[in-house]
């Protein structure tokens, strides 16, 4: 087994720089384009088999360090009964979006055996074929993350209803997020039981809140997400993007790895975060759709700027955009693993 990513997560001295990319399983590759000819998302998600398939195709074709479990942010809310469709080019769009105390009360707790059988089936046989091979991530969104698609109904980019209902409906969002805080617990330790080797919680909206509100809204409830995992003995990432503004907040949760974007250098980055936890990212995703000269020069310039080595895992600051050649995906694994 390639234990370099689990070490790098631990802030041990590995070989290489690991490498493994988020929406490194998707619309990119045309082994997964072919699969949604015929199989919905959903489909997909709910089948394991189909889940597994292709979760396993990027550490085939990329040699990436780790392969991330197929699932979506909803996948736990679909479990609790949320009526909610992942639409095309959209993505998540919610029947009734929660708008009062009342349809907070109304969100019940997760069984995982019963609600998601086919999650924990995915991961049971994507264990036996990656046994020699790479370890297994496991995610789940982090509760502002989750409570913004609840809340807006469907994708923002300026989480408008979200943070009215924060500011002015206080009691019914503190309740929201001790739900999906309890929610988010019991899923992520419904998979390490099952088998991940490693968890990334997904706070992909949260650098929309100046760093005071984060601490007084949402930080107490992820804290104590990471403090219910820190016994379970598999490293903790912690994702969010747009992060520059309140980092050392972010950063200050129990965790092994923060998970930073492009918007501000790795260097600046850890400095803040603290030489003792590990970092990943940042290359701007973007950079994917230009030549390949270019990305190596960034790809140097991350390189150079690294105050050490122990306790980086390369990756994206965000996921692999849809129009990414796979073949520049390939040669940047290929890259990131030559350097030193
Ligand atoms: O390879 C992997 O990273 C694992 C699979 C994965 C998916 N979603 C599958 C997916 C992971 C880790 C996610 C997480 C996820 N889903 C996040 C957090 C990460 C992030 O990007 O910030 C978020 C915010 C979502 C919600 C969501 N689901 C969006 C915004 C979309 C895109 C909509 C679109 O069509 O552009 C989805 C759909 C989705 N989830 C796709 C995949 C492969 C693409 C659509 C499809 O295949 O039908």
């Amino acid at each position: 087994m390639n234990t370099t990513f689990l070490d790098a997560c631990h802030s041990k001295t590995t070989t290489y720089t690991p490498v493994w990319y988020m929406r490194q399983a998707g619309r990119y590759m045309p082994q997964y384009r072919k699969l949604k000819e015929t199989h919905t998302i959903l489909d997909i998600i709910r089948t394991p088999e189909l889940a597994a398939q292709v979760a396993l195709q990027p550490v085939d074709v990329l040699g990436v360090d780790a392969a991330i479990l197929f699932a979506d942010i909803m996948t736990p809310l679909i479990g609790i009964g949320v009526d909610l469709d992942i639409v095309e080019s959209i993505g998540p769009v919610i029947a009734h979006p929660i708008a009062t105390l009342k349809d907070v009360e109304k969100l019940r707790t997760l069984e995982p055996l019963e609600d998601i059988p086919y999650l924990l089936q995915t991961i049971t046989i994507l264990k036996k074929e990656l046994k020699e091979k790479v370890p297994l991530i496991g995610f789940s969104a982090a509760p502002f993350t989750l409570a913004s698609y609840l809340i807006e109904g469907k994708p923002t980019r300026d989480f408008i209803k979200t943070k009215s209902f924060m500011y002015t409906n206080t009691k019914a969002w503190n309740l929201l997020m001790e739900k999906l805080t309890n929610l988010i617990i019991v899923y992520l330790t419904s998979q390490v039981a099952s088998g991940v080797e490693a968890l990334q919680l997904f706070d992909s909206w949260v650098g929309s809140l100046s760093e005071s509100d984060y601490q007084q809204y949402v930080l107490p409830h992820t804290k104590k997400i990471f403090e219910s995992l820190a016994n379970k003995n598999v490293p903790l990432i912690h994702f969010g993007t747009n992060t520059a503004g309140l980092l050392s907040s972010f950063a200050s949760v129990p965790c092994n790895v923060v998970s930073v974007d492009w918007r501000m250098s790795i260097t600046k980055s850890w400095k803040e975060i603290g030489y003792t936890k590990a970092i990943q990212g940042n290359l701007d995703p973007v950079l994917l759709l230009s030549d390949f000269s270019v990305i190596k020069k960034h790809v140097d310039t991350i390189f150079a700027s690294l105050p050490k080595k122990e306790g980086y895992i390369f990756n994206l600051g965000h996921g692999v955009l849809q129009t990414t050649p796979v073949e520049t995906v390939i040669r940047l694994t290929e890259y990131v693993h030559s350097k030193r």
